[in-house]
């Protein structure tokens, strides 16, 4: 039998020891991270790519709180594109592909278009695209009839307001503000539309100041695929909408195939940063980094809804995989993310501190507002559903989306791997995750340390018995 010496372990097996600190203040310490080595993170923490934890809005709020969202991939590919162009429109200065009608439209055609595209104004243009109004929410409110044409109720050209293309921010708001607009029509030298300004846009880059953006100002989002040929596809429909990173995603990830495919996406791809995993060995990030992984996530089994050490008898515990791939991943520069398991932020914190740049979080964020997950009251209370991706319901959906309808026999083969849940309710991901942060800042405090570099210097874990565990949550009182 080949069995290694060292014992693993995981989050609730260690504590980390306090340190002399010079840190006066939790507000005087700095939690960004690298997601991959060309985009830094203000606050280390993703949201998983599953189907009931980020799709649009929790990728919009994920980047609006300074993390970032992975798309999940359990939907067609379109779909999955469709969410990228959301979440790339939510945010940013300059919209630059504005939706569009034509002059002839009527009111009930313009008014779905905005329910569909979820915004309050369209651009009219002809069609060569040359400006020749604009309808807001406003001029649809109260008309009278659905026939009526798009032209009699749009603000006409001569009416309106534009800018050049390059218009800078400040000279914008002030456009906006001083002739009391909402929306701020960017044209070409021949009076085509190449972009819009929203005052709802300007206010919004105030409101989330740690925002991660790219370089146009808009907010980032990564895409899960797999590794089925026309993965590359879903790959390339998602980078055209503004993809910033690609998530190769699968559970055994130190595999030929996974390597492959990170290969081709950084070969096709080369301006977009690609994450490849699962693993739990630093020979896998080795490998991973070889084939092209701009970082590695790291975790096998130790998910919340996970049931594979269970049905395979694999898996390492969390806290030792994350040390031994950091080891590697620092070696390389490529940084490590943890992914799975984080139940608190003490856990995030273990994590960062046995050398994650980032944690990748799924059932805590599954039970906030944002998470596109079913909600459903017991006893009174409010919770929302989990589920694995490998899990039965998951493979169910899985294979109604592939095949468009369900052999049901088919079922009767799957070995799931995965469980379905429920989560409490737990109100906005800005909440969850100003718990999280609280609870990381306040631990540089413990640890003297400015930063997560710093914390990875720093740390010492020491490892606790079944009675010390015991000791660390609230004991010997009755709970209010
Ligand atoms: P947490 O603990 O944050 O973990 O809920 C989220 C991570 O769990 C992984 N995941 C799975 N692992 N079977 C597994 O073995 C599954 O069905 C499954 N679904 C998700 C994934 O890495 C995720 O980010």
């Amino acid at each position: 039998m080949n069995l290694r010496e060292k014992t693993g372990l995981t989050f609730d097996d260690v504590l980390l020891v306090p340190k002399r600190s010079a840190i006066r203040s939790r507000g005087d310490v700095e939690t960004s991270s690298l997601l991959v080595p060309e985009i830094r993170l203000s606050i280390p923490i993703i949201s998983a790519n599953m189907d009931t934890v980020t799709e649009t809005t929790m990728a919009v709020a994920m980047a609006q709180a300074g993390g970032i969202g992975i798309l999940h991939r359990f939907m067609p590919t379109a779909k999955q594109a469709e969410m990228v162009r959301r979440v790339k429109r939510a945010e940013g200065f300059v919209v630059e592909h504005p939706v569009t009608i034509q002059p002839e439209a009527n009111l009930a055609e313009a008014r779905q278009m905005m329910v569909d595209s979820l915004i309050g104004g369209l651009v009219v243009v002809d069609d060569e695209g040359h400006l020749l109004g604009l309808l807001t929410s406003r001029d649809i409110l109260l008309a009278p009839e659905a026939g009526l044409k798009v032209m009699d109720l749009m603000t006409p050209r001569d009416k309106l307001v534009v800018a050049p293309v390059d218009e800078a921010l400040d000279s914008a708001r002030l456009k906006l503000h001083s002739h009391r607009i909402e929306k701020l029509p960017l044209v070409d030298a021949q009076d085509r539309v190449v972009g819009l300004i929203t005052a709802q846009d300007i206010i919004k880059l105030q409101e989330h100041p740690q925002a991660t953006k790219d370089a146009k100002g808009r907010l980032r989002v990564g895409v899960a695929v797999g590794v089925r040929s026309d993965d590359l596809d879903r790959a390339a429909a998602c980078i055209e909408e503004g993809a910033d990173v690609v998530v190769v995603d699968v559970a055994h990830g130190h595999a030929e195939h996974v390597l492959e495919m990170i290969h081709q996406l950084k070969q096709q791809f080369p301006g977009t940063a690609v994450i490849g995993g699962n693993v739990a060995t630093a020979q896998g990030v080795r490998d991973l980094a070889q084939a092209g992984a701009d970082a590695v996530k790291v975790g096998v089994g130790s998910g919340s809804i996970c049931i594979t050490r269970i049905v395979t008898g694999f898996g390492l515990p969390q806290l030792t995989a994350v040390a031994e791939c950091a080891q590697a991943g620092h070696e390389l520069g490529v940084p490590i993310i943890s992914d799975g398991g984080t139940r608190n932020s003490g856990d995030l914190v273990k994590a960062l501190a046995a050398g994650a740049s980032t944690v990748m979080v799924g059932s805590l964020l599954a039970g906030t507002d944002e998470s596109p997950g079913a909600s459903v009251i017991r006893e009174g209370r409010r919770y929302k559903v989990v589920r694995g991706m490998a899990s039965l319901s998951a493979n169910v959906s899985r294979k109604e989306i592939d095949q468009g309808e369900l052999d049901l026999s088919e079922l009767e083969r799957v070995v799931p791997e995965g469980v379905e849940a429920l989560v409490p309710h737990r109100g906005a991901v800005k909440e969850t995750l100003h718990q999280l942060v609280g609870g990381l800042r306040s631990a540089l405090s413990y640890a003297g340390a400015a930063n997560i570099d710093e914390l990875w210097e720093k740390a010492e874990f020491i490892r606790i018995t079944a009675s010390g565990e015991k000791e660390s949550a609230p004991h010997d009182v009755k709970l209010l």
